[in-house]
C-alpha cells in the first residue's frame, strides 16, 4: 500500500462516519507560544477541544504533518522519526470511547479497509492513578470488539506478560495518559494499539515492554479520551466537553501494511536512503551504516519541512531545533565519509517524494536549498577543528568523568556544536556533559532565556499565555492603524506570536516610509494610552460583517462568531484570547518592516 492510498483510505473511512476533512495546519503553530512545533494533529484544535465551536462541526479528521523532538535520541532505530504524518480523527464533545474504539478496530481489521489480522493486535489502557481511575470502560469495549471478531482476549496480570489470550495491557500515566502538547491544555487517558510485526518468529509470549523494545510489537495508533485540562499550577480540571483525539502514525502503518519492520524501508524513505547510498558509496544493508543513514534521512526531511514553513536556523527556539537537526545530519554524513555539501541534495529528494501532498516543499525549494547550504557551509568551516578539539576535551575531562559546562559552551560558541551534539559525541566515548553548568554558562552569556532545552520564556510558561494575549491585542490595534495610515486595501495575510514579539503579514505593495511607520506606532500607542477595555461579543457572522468587523480567515468561521473591539478603533472577528484593556499593553514599537512575498509586507513589533 502506498502512502497516498493509506491517507485516502483513512479520510474516506472517517468521512463515511460523518467527519469533515480539514487541511494539515502549518508546522509553526499560529499564535501559540506553548509549543515550538505542531507535534500532533490535535494541536491546532486546542481551542475547539476546550469548547470553542468549530465551523466544520463536531467530527473532524485529517492528515497532519508533525515535528516532534522528544524522541530525537531514538531516531536511528527502525521506527522513530522527528518528522511524521499523523492520521487523526476528533470528536469535539460528540462521540466518546465506544465509537472511537469501535471505529479504530473496524478501520484496522475490516477487509474493506486495512484488513489487518485482529489476532496480531494488542492494546494498552490506562491503569489508573491519583488523578483518574483505571479505564474499565475501554477494557470492556475492547473485550467486546475482539470477542465479536472471534479472538480470545484477556487482561494481563501485574507481570504484563502478553500472549494470544492476554492482549489488553493496563499501564500507568507515563504510557497511557496523553498530553497536554505544551505545559498546559487538554489531556486525558488513552488506549494505544500495537501490531505484531513478526509472527513468523513464533507464538508471541513475553513481557509487554520487552516485546516493544525488541521491535516485535509496533505502536501504530493512539486514541485519547480528552476530558481534562491541565492548568499552569499542574492541577487537572474536567473540561466542559468530552473529546476524542486520535493519532495514527502514517509511516508505521505503512510498515505494517507492507509486511516490513523498518520505516526506512518504505516508499516515503526509499529514495532518500538511495541518495545517501549514492553520496557516500556505502550500503544501507550493512548494519553499521543504518543508524547514520536513518538520522540523515529523518533529520533532513524535518529540516526541509521546517524551512518550508518559515523557520530559519538560529540559536533560539525553533531555529535552534532546526540548527541541531541540520548539524547532527552533517556529522552523521561525515561518519559515512560524505565530505562535500550534501544537505540540499537530500532536500531535493524529499520535495520530490511529497510534491503532491505538500506543495510548499516545491514552492520553497530555493529557500530550502539556500538555508540548508548556508548552514552547512557555516558549520563545515569549524567542524573539522571542532571534532579535533572535542577529542582533546574528552581526553582532558576523563579525570572528572564529565565534560564541564564551560567546555561544552566553548564548543558551542567557538565551533558551533549544539549541546546535544557534544553530548552525543561524549556518549560515544562513554563520558557525560555537565548540563546544569552548561546552562549557567549560557545564562551568563545572556542567551539562555529561550533555548529549547531550558524552556522558552524567562518568566516561565505560566505567563507566556498572558504575554501572547497582549501581543494578540496589539496585532489588532496594528492592523487598524495600518488601515488608517495606508488605506483599506490593507488586510491581514498572516500572523504569528511568540512570547517576545508579534508578526503581522498584510497586503500592501510598497515599502513603508519612516513617516508611515512612525504614524502607525503613534496611533497604536495613543489607543494604548487611553486604556480602552477590549470588548468581546458573540454574534452571527452576518451581524459581525454588518458591524464592520474585519475577518481574515473566512472559511474558519461557524454560525456564531466572536467579535473583539476596541471602541471604534478596531473591530475583528477572532477567537481570542486578548488583554482586558489596552492599558495593559505597555509601549508598542515596530522593530522591522520588510517584504514577505509579492504584494505582502511583514511587520515585527514588540511591547516594551
Ligand atoms: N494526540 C495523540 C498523540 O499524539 C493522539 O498520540
Amino acid at each position: 500500500m502506498t502512502a497516498k492510498e493509506l491517507r485516502q483510505k483513512y479520510l474516506d473511512f472517517f468521512k463515511e462516519k460523518g467527519h469533515a476533512i480539514i487541511p494539515s495546519a502549518p508546522l509553526v503553530p499560529e499564535n501559540d507560544p506553548t509549543v515550538l512545533f505542531t507535534t500532533a494533529g490535535m494541536h491546532p484544535l486546542v481551542p475547539f477541544l476546550m469548547g470553542e465551536k468549530h465551523p466544520k462541526g463536531k467530527r473532524l479528521a485529517n492528515v497532519q504533518k508533525c515535528i516532534r523532538t522528544v524522541d530525537i535520541d531514538d531516531v536511528g532505530d527502525n521506527c522513530h522519526n522527528t518528522f511524521f504524518e499523523m492520521l487523526g480523527n476528533w470528536s469535539l464533545g460528540d462521540y466518546f470511547k465506544c465509537e472511537a474504539i469501535e471505529w479504530s478496530f473496524e478501520f484496522l481489521t475490516s477487509e474493506k479497509w486495512l484488513g489487518l489480522d485482529p489476532r496480531r493486535i494488542y492494546v494498552t489502557v490506562f491503569e489508573g492513578d491519583e488523578n483518574a481511575p483505571r479505564d474499565e470502560e475501554s477494557v470492556r469495549i475492547w473485550q467486546d470488539q475482539f470477542t465479536k471478531a472471534g479472538v480470545e482476549v484477556g487482561v494481563t496480570d501485574e507481570d504484563k506478560i502478553v500472549n494470544d489470550k492476554k492482549r489488553i495491557i493496563p499501564l500507568g500515566a507515563d504510557d497511557n495518559w496523553w498530553g497536554p502538547a505544551g505545559e498546559t491544555g487538554p489531556c486525558g487517558p488513552c488506549t494505544e494499539m500495537f501490531y505484531d510485526v513478526s509472527p513468523e518468529k513464533g507464538a508471541l509470549n513475553g513481557n509487554f515492554e520487552n516485546l516493544v523494545k525488541n521491535n516485535r510489537l509496533l505502536e501504530i495508533w493512539n486514541d485519547v479520551f480528552m476530558e481534562f485540562n491541565k492548568k499552569a499550577d499542574a492541577t487537572f480540571e474536567r473540561m466542559k466537553q468530552q473529546n476524542v483525539d486520535t493519532g495514527m502514525g502514517l509511516e508505521r502503518t505503512m510498515v505494517v501494511m507492507n509486511g516490513k519492520d523498518d520505516i526506512f524501508d518504505t516508499e516515503i524513505f526509499h529514495p532518500i536512503v538511495r541518495k545517501i547510498e549514492e553520496l557516500s558509496g556505502k550500503k544501507y544493508g550493512d548494519e553499521e551504516n543504518q543508524r547514520p543513514m536513518r538520522i540523515i534521512a529523518d533529520h533532513l526531511k524535518s529540516a526541509s519541512f521546517a524551512v518550508a514553513d518559515g523557520v530559519e536556523p538560529s540559536n533560539v527556539e525553533r531555529g535552534y531545533v532546526l540548527r541541531r537537526l541540520i548539524r547532527r545530519a552533517i556529522r552523521q554524513g561525515k561518519i559515512l565519509g560524505i565530505e562535500d555539501n550534501f544537505t540540499s541534495r537530500i532536500a531535493e529528494v524529499v520535495a520530490d517524494i511529497y510534491k503532491d501532498v505538500y506543495p510548499e516543499l516545491e514552492r520553497e525549494k530555493n529557500k530550502i536549498t539556500e538555508e540548508l547550504t548556508q548552514e552547512e557551509v557555516r558549520f563545515r568551516t569549524t567542524l573539522e577543528k571542532g571534532l579535533k578539539k572535542i577529542k582533546e576535551i574528552i581526553a582532558e575531562s576523563r579525570k572528572e568523568e564529565k565534560i564541564s559546562g564551560e567546555r561544552a559552551f566553548y564548543l558551542f560558541s567557538t565551533y558551533g556544536f549544539p549541546l546535544e551534539l557534544t553530548k552525543e559525541i561524549a556518549a560515544e566515548h562513554n563520558i557525560s556533559v555537565d548540563e546544569e553548568n552548561y546552562h549557567e554558562e549560557f545564562k551568563k552569556h545572556q542567551e539562555l532565556s529561550r533555548t529549547v532545552s531550558a524552556g522558552m520564556f524567562k518568566g516561565g510558561l505560566a505567563d507566556a499565555g498572558e504575554k501572547a494575549a497582549k501581543l494578540h491585542t496589539a496585532t489588532h490595534l496594528l492592523l487598524a492603524a495600518l488601515r488608517q495610515v495606508l488605506g483599506n486595501h490593507v488586510i491581514q495575510k498572516g500572523s504569528n506570536i511568540t512570547g517576545e514579539r508579534l508578526r503581522l503579514d498584510f497586503s500592501h505593495d510598497k515599502k513603508m516610509t519612516p513617516e508611515e511607520i512612525q504614524k502607525v506606532e503613534e496611533l497604536v500607542n495613543e489607543a494604548i494610552s487611553k486604556d480602552i477595555p477590549v470588548k468581546c461579543e458573540e454574534m452571527t457572522l452576518d451581524d459581525a460583517q454588518k458591524a464592520g468587523a474585519l475577518g481574515v480567515f473566512g472559511e474558519k468561521y461557524g454560525d456564531k462568531v466572536k467579535v473583539y473591539s476596541v471602541l471604534d478603533f478596531s473591530r475583528e472577528i477572532c477567537g481570542g484570547p486578548h488583554a482586558n484593556a489596552t492599558g495593559e499593553l505597555g509601549k508598542f514599537r515596530i522593530v522591522k518592516e520588510e517584504a514577505s512575498s509579492a504584494g505582502v509586507r511583514r511587520i515585527k513589533a514588540v511591547l516594551e
